[in-house]
């Protein structure tokens, strides 16, 4: 699968435009939803005042309220260019960035089998809108041999985005940077999206050099043998179950600034999780395919982070391993030593991902990062206490919050949590260093984060992200996502990697 799967196109394509040309099918706006059962077009102007008025006569007899998640398509007055009109509810009151981003997302949802749609959205928020219009236009069509020829059912292929003058180089800048930013979220769902028997740790591993060495980036694998060579038991034990031998990638985006800040990204990649020994009940086990989604992520991040030529040094450091149940796998009981030598006694081997994220942790601490950021479908207890949507974010109390106001203000929608230090005893063993799982339910989310805590250097402003139940939508579409692999938490990522680029430019340091 190396390379096929990256270099199909990852969404639309997109362009700007000042009037709404000839050539495209559909027009899309949004509808404010005003008093009940009343609304009115934002169409910014592009249109005449009559127009304007036919068209809403024309939605409000068919229903449209204006209402947020409503998307109409009615046939388009014939003095406008297009064969028709796609009114996407924006809701009461003010259009907050994300609601526009999802309200994006929708219309391009709803506009497959269409060639090219022209968007006034865009004249609301260029970014927001290019970035929700790519995002919703994603679809993994990868493996669907019936589905290739056939036109109706393909996504959009062209957005044509509306602005408010004709395009200058600064709307342009604003345009790349978003659809790079969605162009990494594409790539990270891609990723997650391939099923577990074509993406194999070595062939995750493949993909990370193909994508790092695209991006400019220095790409080390380590593979089995000498991920044994230098201790990397936690790997190792994880790994040793499957056929499928794992690995350690490395990948490292150097600004070349002098004193630029330095970045680790930790990302977890468990190409699929059986539970091993402690095997998992079947029923949605297949969802497990999306237990690499944090490799992912930090994949698709450090490429991003180069693209974007971000004043940062940033690493990856992201271990890959099949956790599966043979009678080569660890077994509950069994105690191994980490990288760096602590040893963990193995009390649940469903438990993996802290395992190969310690080893990979203390690996990247060596580089003595300012900052880590670790990402990982790590706990079911993380859909539990948040729900689907929302990721848990624990850490250095001050970093911690900062990753969770950004990730709030991307639509990501982080959350702070906890580090309660009653419950740091109940991973205290008396056999090992320290055991893997509590031998209870509580707070479980929680002490997995408190595990990891355990082998991140003093010093370094730590935020652990779990996007257990966000990174893989296994429900309807919504908004901008697609079902299946969500993309999350990149947008996080790049902005805090934005966010720490900007605060630590030496370019403003030597100002002050
Ligand atoms: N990969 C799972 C966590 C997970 C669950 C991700 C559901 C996505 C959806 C992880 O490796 C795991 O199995 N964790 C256990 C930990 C437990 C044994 C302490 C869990 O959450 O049940
Ligand atoms: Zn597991
Ligand atoms: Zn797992």
């Amino acid at each position: 699968m190396i390379g096929s799967l990256m270099d199909s196109p990852l969404g639309p394509q997109m362009a700007l435009s000042a009037e709404l040309s000839q050539d495209v099918e559909v027009f899309i706006l949004g509808m404010q939803q005003q008093t009940p059962g009343c609304g009115s077009l934002l169409d910014a102007g592009i249109l005449a005042e009559d127009v304007v008025d036919e068209l809403l006569a024309r939605l409000v007899a068919v229903g449209a309220t204006g209402a947020l998640g409503e998307v109409i398509r009615v046939a388009a007055p014939s003095s406008l260019p297009v064969r028709s009109v796609l009114a996407v509810g924006l809701g009461e009151g003010d259009v907050p960035t994300e609601r526009l981003r999802q309200a994006a997302g929708l219309a391009s949802r709803t506009l497959v089998g269409v060639g090219s749609a022209a968007s006034a959205l865009s004249m609301i928020d260029l970014a927001a809108a290019a970035e929700g219009h790519f995002l919703g236009a994603y679809a993994f069509n990868h493996y669907r041999t019936t589905l290739c020829e056939d036109a109706a059912k393909q996504p959009i292929a062209r957005v044509e985005l509306l602005i408010p003058e004709t395009p200058d180089d600064e709307a342009s800048s604003v345009l790349a940077r978003s659809l790079a930013i969605a162009g990494a979220v594409a790539t990270a769902r891609n990723l997650v999206n391939t099923p577990p028997n074509h993406l194999d740790p070595a062939g995750l591993a493949a993909e990370a050099q193909v994508l790092g060495i695209g991006a400019g980036l220095s790409v080390e694998v380590l593979d089995e043998k000498a991920l044994e060579r230098d201790g990397f038991g936690g790997i190792i034990g994880v790994g040793k179950g499957s056929s499928r031998p794992p690995r350690l990638v490395r990948m490292a985006y150097n600004c070349g600034v002098p004193h630029a800040k330095k970045v680790a990204l930790v990302g977890k990649g468990v190409t699929f999780d059986s539970g091993g020994i402690s095997i998992k009940p079947a029923t949605n086990m297949d969802a497990m395919t999306a237990d690499m989604a944090g490799a992912a992520a930090v994949i698709a991040s450090v490429a991003l982070a180069a693209k974007l030529e971000l004043r940062l040094d940033v690493t990856a450091t992201i271990p890959m391993a099949e956790n599966m149940p043979s009678a080569t796998a660890q077994r509950p009981g069994d105690v191994l030593t980490q990288y760096g030598g602590t040893t963990v006694v193995v009390l649940n081997t469903d438990a993996e991902g802290r395992l190969i994220l310690a080893d990979a942790i203390v690996r990247a601490c060596e580089d003595g990062p300012d900052y880590m950021i670790d990402v990982a479908t790590l706990t079911g207890a993380q859909s539990i206490a948040l729900g689907r949507r929302t990721p848990g974010v624990m850490g250095s109390v001050e970093f911690r919050d900062r990753v969770a106001r950004i990730s709030q203000a991307v639509g990501e929608n982080a959350w702070p949590m906890p580090f309660p230090t009653e419950l740091r005893a109940d991973l205290n063993s008396t056999i090992a260093d320290l055991a893997n799982v509590t031998n209870h339910s509580s707070g479980g989310m929680l002490s997995a984060g408190l595990f990891l805590q355990e082998f991140v250097a003093d010093g370094i402003q730590w935020a652990h992200l779990d996007v257990a139940g966000p990174a893989y939508n296994t429900e309807e579409p919504w908004g901008y996502t697609s079902r299946g692999a969500t993309g999350v938490p990149v947008r996080t990522i790049i902005a805090v990697l934005e966010s720490l680029a900007d605060e630590h430019s030496p370019a403003v340091d030597s100002v002050i």
